[in-house]
């Protein structure tokens, strides 16, 4: 880009913030005289109120009293990376900064979430290190705070760049090996640093009887698509790790550094991919998020504070949305200052609100589900979206269940009389969707479910989770995996397919067995 470009750029910019303030000032007057004038006056009240933390990433020279007033969670931005406080040999050092930020956040009642224990990057000592040694690191960082650390990011960036759907090519996965060569590291006999390092974890964590959950953080894996409408095989390939080891996962962090990359935009499925996860049972976190402030090439939204909004409203629409972090307060400390993508502008603790944070807060005192879902076509969800704050209560200290908790809430429908019923919904897009099936056993418990339905032409299955398939296009047949077939008098599982075409008036036809 020329100079000139970048001027003319800079022009539109500075003129646009000033007028989003003015409609945004009026936005709040009108909030202010409205019956429900309780808004609340900060990020952090607003976010508790709707069930879900908004902190922010911090270091110990940045401890200013905005810090606690506006944030109720506190991940430490380099202070607790293996590069700051891992020996070679897996031990602590220098753990003074990581100490002092966990101390603020206690005194100041906020949520901590520990980054990051394994990383290909800021490795510091540990680059190359074995597993073993990893899973010393592990034991010896976790077992430091307990559960002074709500969320500890166990594994981050794992999954390679630019949309392929693999595991890096970098340490610590050189070490994976696929054992019967048949292109996942999932097998017994294989070896995964990402599945041995949760078993660690887990371990670690029920012997100290921590609350402790443990996370899996990557970025490029918001969407369900990226840029022109295509898979996002990323978020595909993180989505078959956090399936596959479930019982070791918690929760997963979507990072949310969002800017005109193909594959970092703001899609309109950003929502159908967190249920999608939060479907699997795990929390999602947005757990970085920073929004480009460039609209020259609109790539990603009309505009900021409107990005924020969607991005926020994404995360409040799903029950196990648990948390949004903003990757710093201010533009000027951020790690990307030049794209402008956080709430305030100004240093040094002396920060502005900008028209981004009316914007989230005036969103999170919205409060969860009040605004339209993406569309869904028929039939309708037979239940509404649950709106319960998560739960709070720690996991348990018995190991590792060997299946995943298939735990789903009762229908409100009466139950159809004997065998199953299955509806979907469906979000789509212009080339591509997401079903979501739901299979409801009758009167009576069932073992197994098959359903069959037939997609119109030019319609086809690329990807199924939580179910298994038989046909891509025409009359397909999914049928139950080993954790869902087992469905009581009533109650329902579910599955969901992602698809290219259109698909619409689908007809399920469900089979008990
Ligand atoms: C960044 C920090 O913000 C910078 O200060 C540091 O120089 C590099 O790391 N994904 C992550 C974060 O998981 O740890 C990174 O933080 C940003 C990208």
């Amino acid at each position: 880009m020329s100079s000139s470009q970048r001027q003319r750029r800079r022009v539109r910019r500075l003129a646009l913030p000033a007028a989003m303030l003015l409609l945004v000032g009026g936005a709040v007057t009108i909030q202010s005289t409205a019956p429900a004038a309780a808004a609340e006056t900060t990020l952090r009240a607003a976010a508790a109120k709707a069930g879900l933390f908004f902190g922010t990433a911090s270091s110990p020279n940045r401890l200013y009293p905005i810090l606690a007033q506006e944030f109720g969670q506190l991940t430490p931005e380099n202070d607790m990376k293996p590069d700051r406080i891992a020996t070679s040999s897996g031990g602590l050092q220098n753990t003074s900064g990581a100490d002092q930020l966990v101390n603020h956040a206690q005194s100041n009642n906020m949520v901590v979430r520990g980054h990051t224990l394994v990383w290909h990057s800021q490795a510091g000592a540990l680059q190359g290190a074995s597993q073993s040694t990893l899973n010393t690191f592990i034991g010896n960082a976790i077992n430091r705070w307990g559960s002074k650390i709500a969320y500890w990011d166990v594994v981050n960036e794992s999954l390679e760049d630019n949309n392929t759907g693999r595991r890096r090519n970098q340490w610590p996965h050189t070490m994976n090996r696929d054992a019967n060569g048949d292109g996942d590291y999932f097998d017994a006999g294989d070896t995964d640093v990402i599945r041995d390092s949760f078993i660690r974890a887990k371990q670690v964590v029920q012997a100290g009887g921590y609350s402790t959950k443990l996370c899996i953080n990557d970025y490029d894996v918001e969407g369900l698509t990226v840029k022109g409408g295509g898979p996002n095989r990323k978020a595909n390939a993180l989505y078959d790790i956090v399936r596959t080891y479930r019982q070791y996962i918690d929760c997963v962090g979507f990072q949310s550094h969002f800017n005109d990359n193909p594959n970092s935009i703001i899609s309109d499925d950003l929502q159908a991919n967190i249920q999608r996860f939060a479907d699997l049972g795990v929390e999602v976190h947005l757990s970085e998020v920073d929004i480009d402030d460039d609209l020259s090439n609109n790539d990603i939204g009309a505009g900021q504070a409107e990005n924020y909004r969607k991005v926020v409203r994404a995360c409040l629409n799903v029950a196990k949305c648990t948390g949004i972090t903003v990757w710093g307060i201010s533009d000027s400390e951020s790690w990307r200052s030049s794209e402008r993508g956080l709430l305030f502008t100004g240093g040094n603790g002396n920060y502005q609100k900008k028209s981004a944070y009316y914007a989230v807060l005036d969103e999170l005192n919205k409060g969860r589900g009040t605004t339209t879902p993406p569309p869904t076509t028929t039939p309708p969800p037979t239940t509404p979206p649950p709106t319960t704050p998560p739960p709070t209560t720690p996991p348990p200290t018995t190991p590792p269940p060997t299946t995943p908790p298939p735990t789903t809430p009762p229908p409100t429908t009466p139950p159809p009389a004997t065998g199953c019923t299955a509806t979907v919904s469906l979000n789509s897009w212009t080339g591509g969707f997401v079903a979501t099936v739901r299979v409801t056993a009758g009167s009576s418990p069932i073992s197994g479910w098959n359903v069959q339905l037939t997609l119109p032409s030019g319609a086809a299955v690329t990807s199924v989770w939580n179910a298994n398939r038989t046909g891509t296009s025409g009359s397909v047949q999914f049928s139950n995996v080993n954790y869902n077939g087992s469905v009581n008098a009533g109650q329902y599982t579910e599955f969901g397919f992602q698809g290219t075409g259109a698909a619409s008036g689908l007809t399920p036809v469900c089979t008990a067995s």
